[in-house]
């Protein structure tokens, strides 16, 4: 089942982390932690989802089975099938049991040479072959620094959603990452994730229209720990989390899940 229309949602992006074995355990975990269900009591849920590395998926996909966990890849070719030594394809992620990916991260834009032409085609591939793309987008500190922040994020999403219809849009997440943020310790502060996502939102209503963009999940990635995960989630336009290391104990996940369980009572407290 996919996650309803901004309900609030928290994403494990497990990296380069866990094999076969040490999936099956977190999940194991997991699950125990959400035995009494990640409801606030008040019928809000928060959606998770986990995304393992390639080689644990099946794992993953076999651990969640009855639980309510949607597994992700965490990136895909944007060709079905073919000679790409090394690559994955959306039907493959889909045929494994997967039904988001993570697209356009910025450890794979920065330090593995992804380009905007590439995610594209990415998020068409996905939508293709029925998952929700998880799209990433973030400015450097650099960009930040120099007053570019706005400039970079209309141009990346204008990019990854070139040509797509609001239809498109509602099946897709967006995830604000800013680079500086991601694995640093530096979270942004509520004010400023609140600012771009906003800013997001406002670009999104420009090209689908104010509905398509009302309804649109923007989730926030940079150091979201169990400290700070509170005061981002108070803001109305934060939707829940893209989370690194903090997701990689099954603990620390679950107080994450917990505390978007609890921001459906109160969405714009
Ligand atoms: P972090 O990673 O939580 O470790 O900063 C977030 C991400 O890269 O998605």
């Amino acid at each position: 089942m996919p996650h309803k229309l901004r309900q609030p949602m928290m994403v494990a992006n497990w990296k380069m982390h866990k094999t076969v074995t040490q999936t099956a355990e977190f999940l194991a975990r997991l699950r125990k932690l959400q035995a009494g269900g990640n409801h606030n009591g008040s019928g809000g849920a928060c959606f998770v989802v986990v995304a393992p590395p390639f080689p644990s998926i099946p794992a993953a996909v076999e651990a969640v089975k009855g639980a309510d966990i949607a597994i992700a890849g965490q990136n895909l070719h944007w060709a079905p099938e073919g000679a790409y030594t090394g690559e994955v394809s959306g039907p493959m992620l889909a045929a494994a049991g997967c039904t988001y990916v993570i697209v356009g991260h910025s450890e794979r834009r920065h330090g593995l040479g992804e380009t905007d032409e590439m995610i594209h085609k990415k998020v068409r591939a996905a939508l293709a072959a029925g998952l929700t793309p998880i799209v990433c987008v973030g400015e450097t500190q650099e960009q930040r620094s120099g007053n570019e922040t706005e400039i970079i994020l209309r141009y990346q999403f204008e990019r990854a959603f070139w040509g797509m219809s609001a239809e498109d849009l509602r099946r897709s997440v967006l995830a604000y990452e800013p680079v500086w943020a991601i694995g640093t310790g530096n979270t942004a502060t509520p004010d400023i994730a609140e600012g771009a996502h906003r800013f997001l939102r406002r670009c999104a209503a420009g090209i689908f229209g104010p509905e398509a963009a009302a309804g649109f999940t923007i989730l926030y990635g940079g150091s979201i720990k169990p400290s700070n995960i509170r005061a981002l989630l108070e803001h109305p336009d934060v939707d829940g989390g893209l989370v690194g290391t903090a997701s990689l104990e099954p603990d620390s996940f679950a107080s994450l899940v917990q505390a978007g369980a609890k921001s459906v009572a109160s969405p714009s407290a």
